[in-house]
């Protein structure tokens, strides 16, 4: 049977992760499977162990400031998980539900960290399909075009009553650690017998048609005060970087703050997000003064890391010469 051998080849295959400690804490189930969506293990596992440091509970995280989570979050992208991890602290009151069902109603809960956490943490016989597994699946029963929706009936059909948390991690780990999207080790593959795509693994799943990423670009003011402290501002709530700090763009208005002396060109730094290509003109010159906005402030290099920054806020900062960053 597919499952039994998947869990037999599970039981002693799986890696050893931080957060796999047994017993489950369904925070620390929740942490991981947030952080994990779309980035990899190896860069995962230091930030994690960060913010459990920083907040080891529910409550403490729901306690925290939202910048404090912002800041642990730096440099690991896509913020709005970080942002929605922190509503959801809060609008769970202290536990977590636990049911996939229940836990949808929360901020950055969609139907796989749902799931995840559902079946993961409290043992609920519900299936659910990553990217990892969708290849899994794909390969083994050779679905067609886009496997992500069929994936989600089949995965439901395999589900051993009773074990679907040890059963859906081990079909993340094969993707993860075996059914890989090059070069799968179909020789160390506990399913291979029953694998119709082993002939072709690599013919699945037939790849998505990607939308081009539109180009958006903009110039962004280093301004740097005579003690070496440099002018951030914090990005509106509805652009994208949404609450970190960044160089202020050169639209953004500076109230209380003066611009002395002409601007150098630092040129251009670059970053590719999954729906966007960036492109930042960094110009550099020198300021003073007090902001009169919140979303102002002048921060020393040694403090920029402990900041809520992005990664290419990080890189605009360096172009502009500016250490610490
Ligand atoms: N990817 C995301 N969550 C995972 C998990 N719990 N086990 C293996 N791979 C994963």
């Amino acid at each position: 049977m597919f499952s039994t051998k998947l869990l037999r080849w599970f039981g002693q295959a799986k890696r050893d992760l931080p957060w796999r400690k047994e017993p489950r804490v369904p925070y620390r189930v929740w942490v991981s499977e947030v952080m994990l969506q779309q980035t990899r293990v190896d860069v995962v596992i230091p930030y994690y162990r960060r913010f459990l440091r920083r907040f080891p509970s529910l409550k403490s995280l729901a306690a925290a400031p939202l910048d404090d989570v912002l800041a642990l979050w730096s440099g690991l992208g896509y913020y709005t998980r970080a942002r929605n991890l922190w509503k959801a602290a809060r609008a769970c009151q202290g536990a977590l539900p636990r049911t996939a069902a229940a836990l949808r109603e929360l901020p950055g809960f969609g139907p796989y960290t749902a799931a995840a956490v559902a079946s993961l943490a409290f043992g609920e016989d519900v299936p659910l399909v990553d990217g990892n597994v969708a290849r899994v699946l794909a390969r083994v029963f050779r679905l067609e075009g886009d496997a992500r929706e069929e994936s989600w009936t089949v995965a439901a059909t395999l589900l051993p009553k009773g074990r679907a948390g040890a059963f859906n991690e081990a079909l993340m780990e094969l993707g993860a650690t075996v059914c890989t999207p090059r070069a799968p080790r179909c020789g160390e593959c506990p399913v291979s017998r029953e694998c119709q795509g082993r002939s072709a693994p690599e013919r699945y799943p037939q790849p998505r048609k990607r939308p081009e990423r539109p180009l958006l670009e903009w110039t962004a003011l280093a301004l740097q005060r005579r003690d070496g402290a440099v002018l951030l501002s914090r990005r509106p709530e509805d652009a994208l970087f949404a609450g970190l700090w960044d160089l202020p763009a050169t639209e953004i208005k500076l109230p209380g703050v003066r611009q002395h002396g002409e601007l150098a060109d630092c040129g251009v730094v670059e970053q590719t997000l999954t729906h966007r290509e960036v492109r930042v003109s960094i110009q550099r010159g020198r300021g003073s003064g007090t902001p009169r906005s919140k979303t102002l402030r002048w921060v020393l290099p040694l403090h920029l890391g402990a900041l809520g920054l992005s990664s290419l806020a990080r890189k605009s900062l360096r172009r502009a010469g500016i250490a610490g960053a």
